[in-house]
């Protein structure tokens, strides 16, 4: 086939622990991360020509190399330079639906969907670790992104234990169009001001973990646990630079869902539902007391899966 449609599914935090710091820099984390059906779609097409082409008409969306499914692209060209002088270039066409710097790995699974879309196109046939390998180059979330559902996640991020699926949960994501948070500037900041543990030498990270909890509410699908459970450490540098969220957070939580939290390095918040109507009415609720137009408020389902082709 000359042509792969993907879905690229956001993700959300359930659960972020930071632990410590790593000494490549990166801190060390225990996470648990959730598919949701919210999804970018990803066309990938061999072009003629030699070249690695993104198109996007979001205006938040560089299409140039600093975008991760260029480099994704780029990467798969260095790693099979024998598939790529064969197949030639590649045109990748994204549809974004996920909000953009939003703490829901956007630009994480779009990287994702161009290594699966190019293991099928170049006919590699690689195995799910040589993809979670390649996706870990990209960065901390992808392997995540390729292989989606339900996972803990440590090390960077990067390592993954799967779990198993708790499908029927929604949640309704609210985030403000105009504010972007940079996750490297969240984790800097956390550095410099929250935690100061972290930066502790003597500091044990395997004391600190205390992600069990969470992780014996899924395996039980126990939802109101969960939603109990939901915890970021990011909130504690985020939340106070912009209160705008943190009230946002608050308006969720008093809709009477499972639980509000923010996700990754924000800013969206979600709200944590037990069915589809509860997530309508938190929305409806939250739009009521928060009329701004630019806030985007989307409801979402849990998603077992992560990169799939479309067609
Ligand atoms: O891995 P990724 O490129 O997605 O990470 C973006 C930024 O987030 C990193 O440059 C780093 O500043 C921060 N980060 C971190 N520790 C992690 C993951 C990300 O400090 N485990």
């Amino acid at each position: 086939m000359r042509s792969y449609s993907l879905i690229a599914p956001a993700k959300i935090n359930l659960y972020l622990e930071i632990l410590g710091i790593r000494p490549d820099g990166y801190h060390e984390l225990a996470m648990v991360l959730q598919s949701i059906d919210l999804a970018d779609h990803i066309h990938l097409s061999a072009s003629s020509t030699d070249t690695i082409r993104v198109r996007c008409e979001h205006p938040q969306v560089p299409t140039d190399k600093t975008n991760l499914a260029y480099k994704a692209a780029e990467l798969m060209a260095v790693q099979f330079p024998d598939a790529f002088a064969q197949y030639g270039g590649v045109e990748i066409t994204i549809d974004k639906r996920i909000p953009v710097a939003a703490g829901l790995a956007g630009g994480s699974t779009d990287g994702a969907a161009v290594l699966v879309g190019l293991d099928l196109l170049w006919q590699l046939g690689l195995t799910q670790s040589q993809l979670q390998e390649l996706a870990a180059q990209l960065g901390s979330d992808v392997p995540f992104c390729v292989a989606g559902g339900t996972a803990i996640a440590t090390g960077r991020g990067d390592q993954l234990s799967p779990l198993p699926s708790v499908e029927n949960l929604y949640v309704v994501l609210g985030k403000y169009r105009s504010l972007t948070v940079s996750t490297a500037w969240a984790y800097q900041t956390y550095r410099q001001h929250a935690g100061s543990n972290v930066a502790d030498p003597t500091f044990e990270p395997r004391l600190g973990v205390h992600s069990g909890p969470m992780v014996k509410a899924i395996i039980h699908k126990n939802a109101r646990e969960i939603g109990q459970r939901l915890h970021n450490d990011l909130e504690q540098v985020v939340l106070p630079k912009y209160p705008q969220v943190l009230q946002l957070r608050q308006a969720f939580q008093d809709t009477g869902v499972l639980g509000a939290m923010m996700s990754g390095s924000g800013p969206t918040v979600f709200a944590l539902c037990e069915s589809y109507d509860q997530a309508q009415q938190s929305q409806q609720q939250v739009r009521a007391a928060f009329p701004d137009p630019d806030l985007n408020l989307v409801v979402a389902q849990f998603s077992s899966t992560g990169i799939r082709v479309a067609s």
